[in-house]
């Protein structure tokens, strides 16, 4: 049956209107007024936005990591994303060293299969550059439309990749259309600090962020910039949280390199003193790289208003605090790294952006979708609402007030980061290619709806 989304304002990275959306086989055949209604179900978006889909480009569902697994999988991470206004979620596919790409990727196909309640895509961990992974690569790329790449520059001994492999992958992606995306820490400085901390008896969640100085994920931001610009290659570097690595992206940016950048809530919002949290609460707040001074917040806002970061993730990678984020205790190395928040990126980005005036709306629905499509090869298919689009659609209440909490959430987590802050804004309904997945806030989706979407070679 076609569904006509009628009386809402359309708001995309580059208008906005007021004007009724038709859906005919989950996709948006028509934009316009006085339709014809019979046979159609009539959905009313009065007062509301009706905003394109968010794409959460950074998500970590099902991932072994720091000695356990993340809390939430593809079932409870896609649910709680929907409930949140996201419907496509770009996860990332681990690799392990010596054995086949292609095993790597159908172990992750394996995990979403009947669980994914939205669209989803995979990003390929790059750890090693052979001659079996330079045959390889093209064929996952074509034939599984997996067109990032992405290499560690930290973790070491786990994920970590040395100098040669980003350099290679950079060459790599170049030839076959892909973009490589990295995480910019440098981790053999950060092995040496954390062994030094520990070996003085600092073991508090603190250290974490104390042997992972902003110093260290400048040098690493600047270095990947430096040799995409001598590869001729792309790159993204996911989760940028300060000033530092900021000006490393900006100035690749001027001398025109294809450089781009992500940051995410708990940097925009959160700070360095959370992890000081007595009876080992700081450790809610373990992230790499970590929280930041306060005052580099300023500075990422302003990054993302002018264009100097471009996309927001959630970088959603979930523990529970009890027996997850607790393996550390008394070792802050081993604490689990990582948050839940693939539920509320959507509307601490409004609430926190538009509504405290630091960024318009149109800007606001370029960073949470319309960047991410086109960045990995979604757009023009989702990431804007126009004729042709796959009908991912958020209904959003503007003025409903809320307050976060793992309470109310949907993520499997036992806490929430944002626990107890108040938001303004709210996802009513979510359709995900024309079908209701959350429908006057219940969960109306079912797990396996969600398609693994081959998405298009990087556009240079
Ligand atoms: O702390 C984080 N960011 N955990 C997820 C893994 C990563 O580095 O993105
Ligand atoms: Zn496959
Ligand atoms: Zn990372
Ligand atoms: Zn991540």
């Amino acid at each position: 049956m076609k569904k006509l989304i009628k009386g809402g304002t359309i708001v995309t990275a580059a208008d906005m209107y007021q004007a009724d959306v038709l859906i005919e086989n989950g996709i948006v055949t028509a934009i316009g007024t006085a339709f014809d209604e019979t046979g159609v179900e009539v959905i009313s978006a009065d007062g509301l936005y009706v905003f394109p889909g968010g794409i959460d480009p950074h998500t970590h569902l099902d991932m072994p990591f720091g000695g356990t697994t993340t809390k939430d999988d593809f079932r409870t991470g896609t649910k709680a994303a929907a409930f949140g206004g996201t419907t496509t979620v770009i996860d990332f596919c681990l690799t392990t060293k010596g054995r086949p790409l292609k095993e790597a990727v159908e172990t992750w196909h394996e995990k979403a299969r009947g669980k994914a309640s939205i669209d989803y895509s995979f990003h390929l961990m790059i750890s090693e550059i052979n001659d079996d992974v330079l045959e390889e690569l093209p064929q996952v790329i074509e034939e599984e439309g997996i067109t990032s790449l992405k290499v560690f520059m930290a973790y070491k001994n786990v994920f970590q990749a040395d100098d040669s492999t980003l350099f290679r992958t950079m060459v790599t992606a170049r030839e076959h259309g892909a973009l490589v995306m990295v995480h910019a820490e440098n981790g053999d400085v950060i092995e040496y600090l954390t062994n030094e901390a520990l070996a003085a008896g600092n073991t508090d969640p603190i250290y974490h962020a104390l042997t992972r100085p902003a110093e260290l994920e400048g040098e690493a931001t600047g270095r990947a910039a430096y040799l995409t610009a001598l590869a001729d290659s792309q790159l993204y570097v996911v989760h940028v949280t300060c000033a530092e690595a900021v000006k490393q992206i900006a100035a690749a940016r001027q001398k025109g390199y294809r450089v781009f950048g992500e940051t995410c809530p708990q940097y925009l919002l959160l700070d360095q003193s959370y992890l000081e949290k007595p009876d080992f609460e700081g450790a809610k707040y373990v992230w790499s790289p970590p929280l930041r001074e306060k005052w580099n917040q300023e500075e990422l806002w302003n990054a993302l208003k002018s264009g100097q970061l471009q996309t927001i993730g959630s970088d959603q990678c979930s523990f529970d605090f009890k027996g997850q984020k607790e393996l550390g205790r008394g070792d802050f190395s081993k604490i689990p790294n990582g948050g839940p928040i693939i539920e509320d990126r959507f509307s601490l980005l409004y609430s926190e952006g538009v509504c405290k005036g630091r960024i318009t709306l149109n800007q606001f629905v370029d960073m949470i979708s319309t960047q991410s499509a086109k960045l990995f090869g979604l757009f023009p298919k989702k990431g804007t609402i126009a004729v042709g689009c796959d009908a991912d659609i958020v209904l959003f209440d503007p003025k409903v007030e809320r307050t976060i909490s793992a309470k109310t959430h949907h993520m499997a987590a036992d806490y929430n980061p944002f626990e107890g802050m108040k938001v303004t804004g709210e996802p009513v309904s979510v359709l995900s290619r024309g079908n209701f997945v959350v429908k006057d806030k219940q969960f109306v989706g079912s797990s396996g709806s969600g398609q693994f979407i081959k998405r298009n070679k990087f556009l240079r």
